[in-house]
């Protein structure tokens, strides 16, 4: 596999979990490089920003940083640049996560420098109209995810497939190029099968990752998974 994006994809948050975190996210990394290797679908990690660099160094899948501030290099104490991950080795960004959310213009101005750097952009969106409003801004993917569901198993596929067909439906109206994703609750082959068939380019998850006790044979199944609903 290489550090390409294809689709369908699957992308694994990493958040800020002690189960992901230095060490304990390097397994799960070259996990889902093992898995994607063998099944020829691709994966991608976001882990925590201290850990980009060695996991961008030792795996050769996508890596995506969480997040990115909109400023330039410059005086921003604190913030992340777009250099920074970059230079880290990440190819894209999620942006606007439920858990880290930004105002429009501030994504707009964030997947226009990553434009510019050749890195990619994933912006999280709660619903269809707030997705709609960004497929405007041409991101690379979209990935609709209800925050109720973040965290709680309860896949979105299931529990809410009309918010997955209705967001394909009504993004593709205005945006034929952007790929577009769903999360929240997925944690098992069947929810990520299901996404697909509702006419997903992949899917973005964590818990169901990152908090089992193998996280190998887990994203192996969604790996399957996905592999039997295209
Ligand atoms: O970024 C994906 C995340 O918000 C979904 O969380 O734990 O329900 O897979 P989880």
């Amino acid at each position: 596999m290489s550090k390409l994006l294809e689709f369908p994809i699957i992308v694994i948050n990493f958040k800020t979990y002690i189960d992901s975190l230095g060490e304990r996210g390097m397994k799960i990394a070259k996990d889902a490089e093992r898995v994607s290797n063998e099944t020829g679908v691709s994966i991608c990690v976001a882990p925590q920003f201290t850990d980009i660099k060695s996991i961008a160094s030792a795996v050769n899948i996508p890596v995506f940083a969480q997040h990115v501030d909109p400023h330039p290099p410059g005086s921003y104490t604190g913030s992340v640049s777009v250099e920074a991950i970059k230079d880290a080795g990440a190819i894209g960004s999620l942006l606007n996560h439920s858990e880290k959310k930004l105002q429009l213009t501030s994504i707009f101005t964030a997947v226009k420098m990553l434009k510019s750097a050749g890195l990619f952009s994933l912006v999280c969106a709660d619903d269809v109209e707030p997705a709609m409003a960004v497929a405007t801004l041409n991101p690379t993917m979209i990935a609709v995810e209800p925050p109720e569901l973040i965290g709680t198993g309860i896949p979105v596929s299931k529990a809410r497939p009309e918010i997955i067909s209705e967001s394909v439906q009504r993004i593709r109206s205005i945006n034929r190029e952007v790929k577009i994703l769903c999360g929240a609750g997925i944690t098992k082959g069947d929810d990520v099968r299901r996404a697909i068939e509702l006419g997903s380019d992949g899917v973005l998850l964590a818990s169901g990752v990152v908090k089992t006790k193998d996280p190998g044979a887990i994203i192996r199944e969604m790996a399957e998974a996905l592999l039997n609903s295209r």
